[in-house]
């Protein structure tokens, strides 16, 4: 009894210097994290009872409920129905499915339903150490799980992006059921529109993992996947779409083709992958597409010009930042070379002494067994692009990274700064500060309409 107490103490002590640590004195620059502005997490809070509820049932080929197999719907079908509907807007197609629980859970379903529909185990993707996320792969989600053969596209390391000629003919010859784009190391715009028609001619359905970019496409600011012929995009909607930890689907429902496919994911999803679809997170989902609507553009063209800001910067101060002749980035991240400098472990670990967290990457030319100590790191700019942070914070912040990289300064040291610099910035900024405040703008806007 004693030890029980004992754990259950030190689990709410955790929590709460976890809170502290994380949210106040630590500046974020993982890539795959989002930042919720007050009146998300303000949402979540306030739907504290659809947390403990059920919804397990079929949808239709618009994504709203069609049959639910639990009593007490009454308001959780027409939270789902907005949910869908504003993910349906934002994103300008006619399909949306947002049961999923995770970006993994999405690529699950995904894939499985169209593994069925084409009755093909084939799928080209990116290769792993080129970007690609490990539910994509044959040692992860994709092959362990589903039994998937992986194909992978040509890349090109110098441009850090899949070659569209290499990879058709890739296409051609393998004639997969799935062609994947997208990946967690994503620095240019995938090669959507030159890879379509191949991809389509040899009956491969598209699929574009949007979880890192889901917030910078929604802003017009990254590529637009569906109108450049993917089929179907998957994402999480917690890392540049910054809402609560969650997935989505979202496709055109344009011809049978697709109907087929549709029917096919919705099946994978239920009854295949869900039961509980945490619903919880549906109204805070919905504000958070409403806080991209109005403020996404902004937000997103800034996101990328911090991360081009920090690229330039970096390099001139001498680190090896990939894609230097494309400008470093179009999108959120940074991948950097460190071996230099010991190393994607070494060099992460001596930031997050500093209070600056970021994650060590593999870097396409690595041995993608080499995830212990990879050349690069990734860096991510999102969240501190919500925290008002424009390029003289950026280049601050850049300083005191090349202080701990380069060993200028000790990472004791730099932490206080860092501490003091995070704290400069306790505002979150392109959202709503509070859920009367979406209220009260949502009004004024429809009264002038
Ligand atoms: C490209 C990509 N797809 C999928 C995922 C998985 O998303 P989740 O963590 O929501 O399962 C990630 C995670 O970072 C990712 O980078």
């Amino acid at each position: 009894m004693e030890e029980f107490f004992r754990v259950a103490l030190e689990l709410i002590e955790a929590s709460e210097r976890h809170e502290v640590y994380r949210g106040e004195e630590c500046i974020n620059l993982i890539a795959s994290e989002g930042l919720k502005s007050p009146a998300v997490r303000e949402m979540l809070s306030l739907t504290m009872d659809l947390e403990s509820r059920y919804a397990e049932g079929e949808n239709d080929l618009r994504g709203h409920v069609k049959k639910r197999y639990y009593q007490g719907q009454k308001y959780i079908s027409v939270i789902e129905d907005c949910t869908t509907e504003l993910m349906k807007m934002l994103f300008k197609c006619s399909w949306a499915d947002v049961r999923l629980v995770s970006g993994t859970h999405a690529n699950l379903a995904t894939f499985k339903g169209l593994s069925m529909a084409t009755k093909s185990r084939k799928m080209v993707v990116a290769p792993l150490s080129a970007g690609a996320h490990i539910s994509h792969d044959y040692t992860g989600l994709a092959g362990m799980v589903l039994g998937l053969e992986n194909i992978e596209h040509a890349y090109d390391v110098e441009r850090m992006n899949i070659d569209p000629d290499r990879s058709a003919q890739i296409i051609r010859a393998a004639k997969p059921g799935i062609v994947t784009f997208g990946g967690s190391l994503f620095l240019f715009p995938h090669p959507v529109k030159e890879l379509s028609e191949v991809a389509h001619e040899v009956g491969a359905y598209i699929v574009y993992d949007a979880a890192h970019v889901l917030g910078l496409i929604a802003g017009g600011a990254f590529q637009d996947p569906l109108r450049e012929g993917a089929d179907f995009m998957t994402a999480s909607t917690h890392k540049t779409f910054p809402g609560p930890q969650g997935g989505v689907v979202l496709a055109d429902l344009k011809d049978e083709r697709m109907e087929k496919a549709i029917k096919s994911v919705q099946y994978a999803i239920f009854p295949l992958s869900t039961s509980n679809t945490h619903l919880g997170r549906l109204p805070a989902t919905g504000i958070a597409a409403l806080e991209l609507k109005i403020y996404g553009e902004a937000l997103a063209k800034q996101t990328v010009r911090n991360a081009q800001t920090a690229g330039q910067y970096l390099y001139e101060n001498g680190l090896k930042v990939l894609g230097e002749r494309y400008g470093f980035t179009m999108s959120h991240q940074l991948a950097v070379d460190v071996r230099e400098y010991g190393g994607g472990k070494r060099v992460s670990e001596a930031l997050e002494e500093a209070n600056i967290i970021l994650n060590r990457n593999l870097l396409p030319y690595d041995d993608q067994n080499n995830r212990e100590n990879p050349s690069g790191i990734r860096i991510g700019f999102q969240d501190v692009t919500r925290r008002g942070f424009y390029e003289s914070d950026i280049k601050y912040l850049c300083d005191l990274m090349l202080d701990v990289i380069k060993g200028r300064r000790k990472p004791e040291e730099v932490r206080k700064d860092v501490i003091a610099l995070r704290r400069e910035h306790s505002e979150i900024k392109y959202g709503f500060q509070s859920i009367k405040e979406a209220i009260e703008h949502l009004q004024k806007s429809l009264k002038g309409i």
